[in-house]
C-alpha cells in the first residue's frame, strides 16, 4: 500500500514507515555519503561507473528514502545505456543502480520497495533495464542473464551478474558493447 503526501513523497507502508521520495529531494552529499558506506570508497573504479561517464541519473527512474527524522537511507539511480551493435546501431536501455540501503535499516524492505518503483517507471518508457548486481537479489523482479552472455563492456565484470529485464516477447540484441546513451 502506497499513499502519496502533500509534499509528494511517498510512503510505503510495506519500507517500515520510510518515506520516498524523487531523488532531487535528497542532499547530493549525503547520496555520496551512502555510496562510500555501502559499497566502500574504491567503488569509483568499478566498470558500472564507466557506464555513466558524462550522463546524469534520470529522475524518473531514479529514487531516494528518507526515514521519519528526514534523514537519507536509500537511494536508487538510473542512467540512460545503449547497446551498440558491430554495424553502429544503438539500442536504448536503462542501467539501474547503485542501489544502497543505510546498513541500521537493511532487510526492511526499503530496497525492494526503491526498485518496484524505478522499474514501473522504466517500464513506462518500454525501454528495458540493465544492471550489473547479485541475481539472488534481482532475479524476483525479472532480472536474467540470458539475454547477455555475448554484451561486452568497458572494463572487467562477472558474467553471471550482468543482467537485463525483458517484457515477454521483447528481445535485445545478442552482440554488443554497453555504452553510456549520450
Ligand atoms: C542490496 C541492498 C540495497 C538491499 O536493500 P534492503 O533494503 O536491505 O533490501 P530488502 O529489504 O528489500 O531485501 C533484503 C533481502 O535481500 C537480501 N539481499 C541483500 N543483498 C543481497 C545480495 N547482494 N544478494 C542476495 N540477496 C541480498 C537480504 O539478505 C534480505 O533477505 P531477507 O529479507 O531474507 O533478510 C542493501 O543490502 C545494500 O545497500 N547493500 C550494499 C550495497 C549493495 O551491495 N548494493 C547492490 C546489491 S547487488
Amino acid at each position: 500500500m502506497e499513499t502519496v503526501t502533500a509534499t509528494g513523497a511517498i510512503k510505503a507502508a510495506e519500507a517500515h514507515g520510510a518515506h520516498l521520495a524523487p531523488l532531487g529531494l535528497a542532499d547530493g552529499d549525503a547520496v555520496e555519503a551512502l555510496l562510500d558506506l555501502s559499497f566502500g570508497r574504491e567503488r569509483r573504479q568499478r566498470t558500472a561507473y564507466r557506464l555513466r561517464d558524462g550522463v546524469a541519473a534520470e529522475p524518473v527512474a531514479s529514487c531516494a528514502a528518507f526515514d521519519e527524522h528526514g534523514q537519507l537511507v536509500g537511494s536508487l539511480q538510473s542512467w540512460p545505456l545503449a547497446l551498440v551493435g558491430e554495424d553502429g546501431a544503438q539500442t536504448p536501455l536503462w542501467l539501474v543502480g547503485p542501489i544502497a540501503v543505510h546498513p541500521d535499516r537493511r532487510s526492511e524492505g526499503i530496497g525492494r520497495t526503491m526498485l518496484r518503483r524505478a522499474l514501473a517507471a522504466i517500464d513506462e518508457t518500454g525501454i528495458p533495464a540493465a544492471l550489473i548486481g547479485d541475481p539472488e537479489y534481482y532475479e524476483p523482479f525479472g532480472f536474467t542473464a540470458d539475454a547477455t552472455g555475448r554484451w561486452e563492456l568497458p572494463g572487467p565484470f562477472e558474467r553471471r551478474r550482468l543482467l537485463a529485464r525483458l517484457d515477454e516477447g521483447q528481445t535485445l540484441p545478442e552482440t554488443g558493447r554497453l555504452v553510456p546513451r549520450r
